[in-house]
């Protein structure tokens, strides 16, 4: 397996720190595709530093701290500073899996921060965000608990998660926000009409997750289309039936255009996002080393303008069949109000 390249690094957000071009997402290897082998995980992610991804998302909420004591034992043996946390918190948890909400409340801020801190066995997270906006709390007051935690030292930078243009602003005003994290992808492309001119006129970034449609858009899923009860995929719309044929058949559409480039289809989702703006930095979920150098080699690819509007062609946004969440999921998205 071949991860000595390094790949280069951009600013996240005007002020923020340097991150490797891609970034390197946890939640699959806590269960949100099914079942992840946590040898291979951990594996996955000393690969992912070895290759200059710095940038390790989690979320408290994953296999409710599954994620975070895995990625803390992973990076136990490395140095702080050779890689940077992000870490969601707010949303909650049932011990039968269910979800609850979100609770974003200043108080909850320091408690969740706390929990997460020694599950990650660190002294201090490098981006710490709500996971939804809590409807209950306006978002200055938990942007505002979150800086307390900057300035005393246990946060270094705010980020935000699928929340609006105006959310965004309102953030902004209270403290620089280093980054959104919000889907994006060929067939996910929601946040460019208002979002991601908004982000970029704040200064923020954009870490794109969903950049392969949770396995859509990659070769994955064309001869496997049965996923388990704990799996995403098993209720989110586009995984359904008609609606998974219709955005099959896109996938094919863009495998010829892969072929043709010599490239895998996941290669070409990750590169057509990579090549929206160095202010977009795909999170990409990779739990093997397979993925990750898959990922990783991706950085590589150029696509010239004309390349880019005939992959714009075979995906066209009109024609990806369902929701990117379920109705329940889709009502907690302050992004798509
Ligand atoms: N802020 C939010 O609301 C939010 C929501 C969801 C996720 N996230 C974050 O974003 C990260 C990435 O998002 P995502 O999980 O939706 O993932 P994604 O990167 O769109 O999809 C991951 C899926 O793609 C498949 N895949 C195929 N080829 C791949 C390749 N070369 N590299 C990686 N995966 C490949 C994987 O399948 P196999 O593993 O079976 O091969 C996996 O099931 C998450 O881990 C999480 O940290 C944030």
């Amino acid at each position: 397996m071949d991860l000595m390249t390094n790949i280069e690094e951009v600013q996240l957000g005007a002020q923020g720190p340097s991150v490797g071009r891609i970034g390197l997402g946890g939640m699959g290897m806590s269960g949100g595709y099914g079942h992840a082998d946590e040898q291979e995980s951990v594996a996955t992610v000393h690969a992912a530093l070895d290759a200059g991804v710095n940038l390790v998302d989690t979320g408290d909420f994953y296999g409710m701290g599954h994620n975070e004591m895995l990625i803390g034992r992973a990076l136990a043996d490395r140095k702080r500073e050779d890689y940077l946390l992000s870490v969601k918190f707010g949303a909650l948890r049932g011990p039968d899996n269910s979800w609850g909400g979100t609770d974003a409340r200043p108080v909850a801020v320091r408690n969740f921060l706390a929990y997460s801190l020694q599950r990650l066995g660190v002294d201090h997270i490098d981006i710490y965000r709500p996971a939804r906006l809590d409807p209950n709390v306006p978002i200055e007051d938990t942007v505002g608990a979150i800086a307390e935690m900057v300035q005393a030292g246990y946060v270094r930078y705010i980020g935000l998660s699928e929340v609006g243009a105006e959310t965004l602003r309102r953030a902004a005003a209270v403290h620089p926000i280093a980054d959104l994290q919000i889907e994006y992808s060929l067939i996910s492309r929601g946040i460019e009409d208002s979002i991601l001119p908004t982000a970029r006129e704040l200064g923020t970034s954009v870490t794109a997750y969903g950049v392969l449609s949770r396995g859509l858009l990659s070769d994955s899923l064309r001869g496997n289309r049965t996923f388990g009860a704990g799996d995403f995929r098993s209720f989110s719309p586009r995984f359904q039936g008609e609606n998974l044929a219709a955005n099959l058949r896109l996938v094919d559409a863009l495998a010829a255009i892969a072929d043709a480039h010599g490239t895998s289809v996941a290669q070409l989702a990750i590169a057509w996002v990579l090549a929206q703006g160095r202010d977009i930095v795909p999170v990409i979920g990779a739990r093997t080393r397979t993925r990750l150098t898959e990922a990783v080699d991706a950085v590589a690819i150029t696509l010239s303008p004309e390349e880019l509007a005939a992959i714009e062609a075979a995906v066209p946004a009109d024609q990806v069949a369902g929701d990117r969440y379920a109705p329940a999921q889709m009502a907690m998205l302050d992004s798509e109000s």
